[in-house]
This record gives C-alpha cells, sequence and structure tokens, in this order.
C-alpha cells in the first residue's frame, strides 16, 4: 500500500518538470468574458500573452463594425481604450495572437452598453395654488438603453402615474419625461412627490439600477386665518410683560408687520417679526394693535386686530397748577389732576385741610377766578380704582401786598407821664411783610427808628409825644399806619411835675397830614387852656 502511494507521486513531478521547461504559447483577455460599461465612462480591454517572444495582436468586431476605440501594441500585450464609452462599443470585441506564422489563438469579449448616470429631476410647475392644476414633470436624464426604462410618480404613498418606455426604439442615449397633471387639494400641501426611475436589465450587472427623487407639494397660498394671540392676555396688569403673536397660514411664509393705532388717530409702525414682546407694559401701551400680513407671492394681504387694555391701580400723569404755583392775586388759576389706570380711576381734587366739607372741589379741575389770598395753601388729588389708590399733593402759593396793617398799643387807656407804652404793629401779606416804625420830627422829616414789630417807650415823656408811623413793605408794595401821642389833659395842683395825660389816635399815615396833626394838637392845647404847644416844642429842644 504505502509503495504504490510513492509511485504516485513520482509521476506528478515529472508533469510539472515539462511544464516549466516548454513555457507554452497563452493569451487571456482583462477582463474575462463580460464587461458592463456606463457610457461617457473610460473602458480598457488587455490582450495578454505568455510564452511567445514577439506576439502579433489584432482586435475587431463582429461583422468587422469600427472598433470605437484605440489600439496600443506593446511587447507582451495589447490594449483596446474606449474614451469615452459610447452607444457604438456594444459589441463582443474579439482579440487574434499570432505567435510566428503557424501558432494563433482568439478570445473575445461582450461589451455591454448603459447609461444611468443621475437622478430625476421633478419640476413642479409653475407656482403652485391650491384648487388649480398643478403639473408634475419628471426629467431622466441621459438614459441608454432607454425602452429599459420605468417611470413611476407619487404622491405621497399614492401611485399618480406610470411610465414604460419598451415600445420605444433606443439608439442613444436620451433624456426621458414624464409628466403628470392634477388637480391641487389643500391637504395635498407638503406631500412628498417622488419620482421612482428603473432601468432594469436582469443579465447586465451595473448598479445602481433605481433611481429616486422626492420634492415637496409646495403650493402658494394664503395668507389666511390670521390672527393675534396674547400672552398672558389682553388685559395684562401693569408692570407685567405682554407677548402678542401674530399667527398665519401662508406659504411661502408671509412678511409680517405690526401696527398701533395711537390716541390721534395715527398709526405707528412697530415692527416686522411675527412676536412683538413688552417686556412691561404701561397704560400708555393699551390700544388697538394690528398684525398685517403679506404674502409676496400670491399678493395678498389680510390683517388682525386685537385691542389691548392694560390693568392697574392709578398712577398720576399730572397735578399741576396753571399758570403757575405761585400767582399773584386777581390771576385766574386752574388746578388740574389726572391719573392713568384701568378701571378708569375717580379722581378728587380738592384742598387739604378742610375737612369734610371741603371746597372747591373737583373731578380732577379746580378753576380759581380771579384767586385772591384765601385760596392759597395745600391742594391734595386722590385717585382710586378696585387696584387702589394713589394720593398727590401740591401747594398754591398767592402773593399780595401788605394789608389789614394794624397797631395795638398798651395799655389801651390813656396813661400818664412816666409809664411806659407798648406799640405792636402787625400786617399781613405774601410774603410776610417787614415791618419797620418811624417817629416824624418837629422838622417834618420822618426817621426811622425801630426795625421791629414791637416799640416798646419806658418812662414816657413829653418828648415822646409825637406821631409815629409804622411801615409794613413787601415786594409788591407798602401799607403804613401812624399813631399819635398827644396830650390829653393835665392834672391839676401839682408843682414841678407836669403829669400829663397822654391819649392816642391812630390813622392811615399818607390820609392825615402833619399839619392837621399839630392844628389839633394846638387846638386841644388851647381848650384846656394849660398846655402850650410852643411850650412843648421848646421842651423838645
Ligand atoms: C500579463 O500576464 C502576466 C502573467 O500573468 C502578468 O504578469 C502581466 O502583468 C500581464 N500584463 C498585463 C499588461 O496585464
Ligand atoms: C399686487 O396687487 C396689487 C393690487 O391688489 C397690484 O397693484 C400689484 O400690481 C400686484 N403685484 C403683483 C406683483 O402682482
Ligand atoms: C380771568 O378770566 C376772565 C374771564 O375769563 C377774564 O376776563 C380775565 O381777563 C382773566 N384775567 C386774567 C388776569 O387773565
Amino acid at each position: 500500500m504505502l509503495k504504490e502511494m510513492g509511485r504516485t507521486s513520482q509521476d506528478v513531478v515529472i508533469i510539472l518538470c515539462l511544464l516549466m521547461t516548454v513555457k507554452a504559447f497563452e493569451m487571456e483577455i482583462v477582463p474575462a468574458n463580460r464587461i458592463v460599461a456606463q457610457i461617457g465612462e473610460t473602458l480598457t480591454l488587455t490582450c495578454n500573452t505568455t510564452g511567445c517572444a514577439s506576439p502579433s495582436f489584432s482586435w475587431r468586431t463582429q461583422m468587422d463594425n469600427p472598433l470605437g476605440g484605440t489600439v496600443n501594441n506593446h511587447k507582451t500585450y495589447s490594449t483596446l481604450i474606449m474614451n469615452p464609452v459610447r452607444v457604438v462599443n456594444s459589441h463582443d470585441y474579439l482579440c487574434t495572437v499570432f505567435c510566428g506564422e503557424k501558432d494563433k489563438k482568439e478570445k473575445s469579449i461582450k461589451v455591454e452598453i448603459y447609461s444611468f448616470p443621475s437622478d430625476p429631476v421633478i419640476e413642479i410647475s409653475p407656482s403652485l395654488v391650491s384648487g388649480e392644476l398643478a403639473t408634475v414633470i419628471c426629467k431622466i436624464p441621459n438614459v441608454y438603453p432607454s425602452d429599459h426604462l420605468e417611470v413611476l410618480l407619487m404622491k405621497g404613498e399614492h401611485v399618480l402615474f406610470e411610465k414604460t418606455f419598451h415600445e420605444e426604439v433606443s439608439t442613444n442615449v436620451e433624456t426621458k419625461t414624464v409628466a403628470y397633471s392634477f388637480n391641487l387639494k389643500a391637504d395635498d400641501i407638503g406631500k412628498e412627490i417622488t419620482c421612482v426611475a428603473k432601468l432594469p436589465i436582469a443579465d447586465m450587472d451595473f448598479e445602481p439600477k433605481e433611481r429616486v427623487t422626492s420634492k415637496k407639494l409646495n403650493a402658494d397660498f394664503g395668507p389666511r386665518n390670521t390672527n393675534i394671540t396674547a400672552s398672558p392676555g389682553k388685559y395684562p396688569m401693569e408692570g407685567d410683560p405682554l407677548k402678542l403673536t401674530c399667527v398665519t397660514e401662508s406659504n411661502p411664509p408671509a412678511q409680517i408687520v405690526w401696527r398701533k393705532h395711537l390716541a390721534d388717530e395715527s398709526i405707528q409702525h412697530l415692527i416686522e417679526n411675527s412676536t412683538l414682546f413688552i417686556p412691561q407694559v404701561h397704560f400708555t401701551d393699551s390700544g388697538l394693535y394690528l398684525c398685517e400680513v403679506n404674502n409676496l407671492v400670491t399678493n395678498k394681504t389680510e390683517k388682525a386686530a386685537m385691542n389691548v387694555a392694560v390693568q392697574g391701580a392709578p398712577k398720576f400723569t399730572e397735578l399741576s397748577i396753571e399758570p403757575s404755583t405761585t400767582v399773584q392775586e386777581g390771576e385766574n388759576v386752574s388746578i388740574q389732576c389726572s391719573a392713568d389706570g384701568n378701571p378708569p380711576p375717580k379722581i378728587i381734587l380738592r384742598r387739604k385741610s378742610d375737612g369734610a366739607d371741603t371746597r372747591p372741589y373737583s373731578e380732577g379741575r379746580i378753576l380759581l377766578p380771579s384767586v385772591t389770598f384765601l385760596s392759597g395753601g395745600n391742594y391734595e388729588c386722590v385717585a382710586k380704582n378696585k387696584f387702589g389708590e394713589s394720593e398727590s399733593e401740591i401747594t398754591l402759593n398767592v402773593e399780595y401786598g401788605p394789608r389789614n396793617t394794624m397797631i395795638s398799643i398798651i395799655p389801651a387807656a390813656v396813661v400818664k407821664e412816666g409809664e411806659t407804652v407798648t406799640m405792636e404793629c402787625t400786617s399781613s401779606g405774601n410774603p410776610a411783610p417787614l415791618i419797620s416804625w418811624k417817629k416824624k420830627e418837629s422838622s417834618g422829616e420822618s426817621e426811622k427808628i425801630f426795625k421791629e414789630a414791637t416799640l416798646t417807650i419806658q418812662n414816657i415823656k413829653i418828648q415822646d409825644l409825637g406821631l409815629y408811623e409804622c411801615e409794613a413793605y413787601n415786594k409788591f408794595g407798602k401799607e403804613e399806619k401812624s399813631v399819635n401821642l398827644l396830650v390829653q389833659g393835665k392834672l391839676e395842683g401839682t408843682d414841678q411835675m407836669i403829669p400829663l395825660i397822654i391819649a392816642f389816635s391812630s390813622a392811615a399815615a399818607t390820609a392825615v397830614p402833619v399839619v392837621a396833626i399839630l392844628i389839633y394838637l394846638s387846638r386841644k392845647a388851647k381848650i384846656n387852656g394849660s398846655y402850650s404847644l410852643v411850650k412843648a416844642l421848646r421842651l423838645k429842644v
């Protein structure tokens, strides 16, 4: 058994040695047998030999059609290059090799041609509007052989249309077109139109054999159903954020413009954005908001409006006095108060500290024609609604010249020589008048003697008799009052001393001339018969 195996091995070795030494003449085509090439590409066929020192090559097609390529012969091989591959290259190619005179070998290769280079192209015409006829066109570029082409048009999952090109004769690459029209419905918008192109050639090996393109049905429509939503709502509280959103249905998306109607009937342009955001609303933000949407393709415009009313406690917008907080008597004065608030606040404007029976009293405006100093003082304004109450104050300052200037004398009755007399001068006015005292001298001149309201004369003597003038002064003028210290009588029966009874008479300084007082004095003296004016005057000297 072992011996038999040994012999077999020996035979194999001998055969191998023979092959290596003889080097038989062989040839092959690369690639072998069959090749599928796409039109436009480059295809190289190689005819290769072994075992022949100088082979000669020849390339042919069946029935001697043109080669449709370039032959390049090298020492042991030859190439046939098709650049680019064309329809005419669809042949069986035969390569024949001679080695010397007698030795001839040949092989053939089948070249198959196709063209399916790119995905279909979908066009939807022209610009779609719902309710109108839509046409879908699918183009399959540069197909070969197009008689194998199958095209499927789909809308969503639904097959719209199918077409094959079997009965057509295909001699070259062709761009095939499939068109289909249908009535566009509103719910078609957004669906996919799909074009499936197949080139199924069972015994040809290439990829892909199916190409697919999809496109959304994007009909132009709208704007429609435009409306405004408000967050948190159309009655926001003062100080809260407010977001107004304009919602609309439109394709292509509409341009949005926000506007607001102002109180003066004008319209304010706000923003061009679907959302209008106010971080903190104020009463002045109340009003009619308009959202205007415009689709440039359909050339349609739609508007929506919303009335926004900001709610909240009152806030003063005005508390003022016309013409000014400081006025002069006789001016026409108006005090006004106004407040924002929603619900609209109840406004009470009144004189302060007037108690329950407040007059004047008004809802926002007090008119004081030809104002007097009596109307001066503080005015308060109260604004109230269900969300709260606000209060504010303003002062009316009515200015006037000195008035009611009066002199009061203590003691009120007559005094005797040596006693003390106090004279006080008062006057009203705004600004408060400055008070000063003067004494009329015998020479007829007045001398300023005191700059305060109260003038005290102690140990009154005959020298102190005379006319005392009080002057009340402010920037609007002055008022004067005077008092006359004079002898009313003389106590009889004393020796050295001349006790006098001194009386007062007061008069407006300007109204009573000095001469009249002198006459009065002298007449008084004559009546009493005991006191001489001349003597009195002499005493002073
Ligand atoms: C020809 O065939 C030989 C042996 O198989 C190989 O080495 C050589 O690369 C081939 N030449 C071409 C051009 O294919
Ligand atoms: C849009 O409509 C207006 C009138 O409605 C017209 O004047 C205008 O020419 C239209 N524009 C386009 C682009 O169709
Ligand atoms: C105040 O109003 C009255 C009546 O309207 C007018 O006659 C008068 O001139 C006004 N006075 C002043 C100082 O404006």
